[in-house]
């Protein structure tokens, strides 16, 4: 699999932020209102969905499969549901692109079709690891196939009997969670899944939405097959991971104020807003309200002086996609940040301790790469050419450090950043940040 050289981000150092924003859709919700949607019986209209490469190849894998859904516009479809065993075999091996999201869940609901499946992704996502759900799927008498070393692509056989299974996750990880209670709608008796630390929950109550019995006792989340999916309506809030980027961006630069609306605030995903409010971040949420099943805000940030602190090690989970953002802002900060705990960072869509260290040494702030986490002392950052390695998350977290770097930044390899912010530029330009497409 060859690499293709694509565009760059060039932004000029300083200036201020705000204004209004609406941000695009909450990535996993997006991809859960598809596929639970697909599984339902009868129509499922969605709004607020996310139109950006990783859900829109879930979309696609959905229509592969025989499923009719409308082209979104501005956020809206809907989808004929084909009830549990409703799904076609498709025509070719689903290729979901950069999206380790889809390939997980996938995998947990192929196994429970009566026909055989491959899921194929592209370089980044051939490299992530799948035996994670590969093993406990297997456990429930699946069988899914890997490349040696547990990477994809995925092939998966049909037509086996699944039961149910209790098991304790090795890692906090949503995706598996999630894997594994889909693959439980197809399996014999009850499937339970214990986390070790809390991971988001947005499978649960997108589940009990569709009128599934999801039981959740502290760490222990189970439900029983045998229900069917009943077609509902579903409201995406805004993705608190896309909106990180510009409360680490208000929170940076001088005089700064912004509002962004309609954000998710689900107690599972909320770290970041801990985490930067421990650095000394003015955050404020307002108009707390319920968006379906997921609790919103309008969340309003202000410029202030942040300090490094000690990341709490039961925030990790609740924050593991804003860490390359919140680097930023210990980048930023005064003294010392240090993370631990966050392995799982290394096999993200890159391995983003090492990416953002890489860049972080660029910029010339100080910094402790650990197995597990990183330390970043804050300093003054001098802007310089750093290479995001096709990550959108780290790509973006670059862009935002030029609002405090002394000269321009250069970030490479950033085609990426429309698997979950296709309008990132445009929104950030319109923000107050120097930014541009080359
Ligand atoms: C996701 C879960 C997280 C997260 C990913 C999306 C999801 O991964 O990093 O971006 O939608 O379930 P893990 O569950 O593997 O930590």
């Amino acid at each position: 699999m060859t690499k293709a050289p694509n565009r760059k981000f060039r932004v000029q150092p300083g200036g201020s932020l705000s204004g209004n924003f609406d941000i695009p859709g909450d990535k996993s919700i997006s991809h859960r209102s598809i596929m639970l949607g697909s599984l339902a019986e009868g129509k499922t209209e969605v709004s607020g969905f996310l139109e950006g490469a990783d859900s829109l190849a879930t979309l696609a894998a959905f229509r592969d499969m025989g499923v009719q859904i409308t082209d979104p516009v501005n956020g809206a479809l809907t989808i004929e549901g084909v009830g549990l065993h409703g799904l076609k075999p498709a025509q070719k091996a689903l290729d979901v692109g950069n999206s380790g999201t889809s390939m997980r869940l996938l995998a947990g609901i192929l196994s429970g079709q009566s026909f055989d499946s491959v899921l194929t992704g592209d370089h980044s996502l051939s490299k992530r690891p799948m035996s994670r759900v590969a093993a406990p799927l297997s456990l429930m008498g699946a069988r899914v196939d890997t490349d040696a070393g547990g990477t994809p692509p995925l092939k998966i056989q049909g037509g086996k009997n699944l039961v149910g299974i209790e098991y304790p996750m090795p890692m906090a990880s949503a995706q598996v969670k999630s894997c594994l209670l889909l693959a439980g709608l197809y399996a014999q008796g009850e499937t339970a899944v214990i986390e070790p630390g809390v991971t988001r929950d947005h499978t649960e109550r997108m589940l009990r939405a569709f009128g599934v019995d999801v039981i959740t006792e502290d760490s222990r989340a189970s439900l029983k097959s045998g229900q069917s999916l009943k077609a509902t309506k579903i409201q995406v809030p805004a993705d608190i991971s896309s909106a990180t980027f510009f409360m680490v961006a208000a929170a940076i630069a001088k005089d700064s104020e912004v509002c962004l609306r309609r954000v998710g605030i689900n107690p599972t995903r909320d770290g970041v807003i801990h985490i930067l409010r421990l650095m000394g971040a003015d955050i404020q949420l307002q108009n707390q309200r319920l968006l379906g099943d997921e609790p919103v805000a309008d969340i309003v940030v202000r410029s202030s002086p942040l300090q490094g602190i000690d990341i709490p090690k039961e925030l990790v989970p609740l924050a593991i996609d804003e860490f390359p953002a919140v680097f930023i802002a210990a980048a930023c900060a005064s003294g010392t940040t240090r993370l631990t705990g966050a392995e799982e960072l290394r096999v993200k869509e890159t391995d983003r301790i090492q990416v953002m260290a890489n860049g972080l040494k660029v910029f010339g702030i100080k910094t402790k790469v650990l197995n597990d986490g990183i330390e970043i002392t804050g300093g003054l950052i001098k802007g310089g050419k750093v290479d995001s390695c096709g990550d959108h998350r780290t790509a973006m977290s670059f862009a935002i450090a030029g609002l405090r770097s002394q000269k321009p930044i250069e970030i490479l390899d950033c085609d990426n950043v429309a698997t979950s912010f296709p309008n990132f530029v445009e929104l950030a330009v319109k923000a107050g940040l120097s930014v541009e497409e080359v």
